[in-house]
């Protein structure tokens, strides 16, 4: 399965920063034309100025851990002529802590990572079919392949995001619609602090612009699963070989000595 960029139409999400900014900039050198979207509207509309040159691009603004925003983000979707060919569901946050502490934190972690990109597929799904060719980028984490105590709920709601990804490629197959779920290692972003990209060797940490780059072709594949870089793959492969009784206990020993 191929696919050109060129005068496909993609919406990002969390395009104003990190590796929904980078996948933005790879997508416009590709060709596409782009609708981008997160809360910071400065940083969406500075990056859209900054691509306009090359492509064709909109910005809307909308907050998508909230009911409310995405049916926002929908609305002016339908509002537009086109259809989307290319969806990146990259808007996320990672929450630290005990699973028992601030529970709305973890409402909100939930709906931005899970149900947005949800509710976006099945907006984007049907046109996708009509045309009968579509691409979906979802991004989620090596967090996703194991339990991850004291970050519990977001390993989760990556582990949901992998599941349903490989589930749908499936139903999708023979519809020209690929859908790629994308599981970045540790990568130097905003959403990192500072003290774990220091206390990591350089060959650890990717940059978003890398992480794209692997994206770009894992999608122009059709490639279902993508684990950008030879260390993260080799530890996601060690790991499914260990007993899940010793990969839980380590994540467990390690959450009780960082807290
Ligand atoms: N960095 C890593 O090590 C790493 C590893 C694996 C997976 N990931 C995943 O990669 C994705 C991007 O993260 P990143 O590392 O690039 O971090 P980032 O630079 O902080 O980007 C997060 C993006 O999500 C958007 N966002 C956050 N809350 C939002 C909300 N309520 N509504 C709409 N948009 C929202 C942010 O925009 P606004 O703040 O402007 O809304 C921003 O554009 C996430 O799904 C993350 O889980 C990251």
């Amino acid at each position: 399965m191929s696919l050109s960029f060129k005068q496909n139409r993609a919406l990002v999400t969390g395009a104003s920063s990190g590796i929904g900014e980078a996948l933005a900039i790879a997508l416009a050198d590709q060709g596409s034309d782009l609708v981008l979207t997160a809360r910071r509207a400065d940083r969406l509309q500075a990056l859209a100025e900054r691509l306009s040159a090359k492509v064709t691009v909109s910005v809307i603004p909308a907050d998508l851990s909230t009911e409310t925003g995405v049916s926002h983000l929908i609305e002016r979707l339908e509002a537009q002529a086109s259809s989307i060919d290319i969806l990146v569901n990259c808007a996320g946050v990672a929450a630290t802590g005990w699973f028992v502490e601030d529970v709305a934190r973890q409402q909100a972690l939930m709906y931005l990572n899970m149900t947005a990109p949800v509710r976006l597929m099945h907006h984007c799904l049907p046109a996708m079919k009509a045309k009968g060719s579509g691409r979906i980028l979802n991004v989620c984490s090596i967090a996703g392949f194991q339990p991850v105590p004291r970050m519990a709920q977001y390993a989760a709601t990556k582990a949901y995001l992998i599941s349903l990804t490989e589930a749908l490629s499936e139903e999708l197959k023979g519809t020209g619609i690929s859908v790629t779920a994308l599981c970045p290692g540790v990568t130097q972003t905003e959403s990192v602090v500072p003290e774990i990209v220091e206390a990591l060797p350089d060959f650890f940490i990717d940059t978003p612009e890398a992480v794209a780059r692997h994206a770009l072709s894992a999608m122009a594949r059709g490639e279902v699963v993508c684990i950008p870089g030879q260390l993260n793959q080799a530890a996601m492969t060690l790991g499914r070989l260990q007993p899940r009784r010793l990969i839980r206990s380590l994540g467990g020993l390690a959450a009780r000595l960082s807290s």
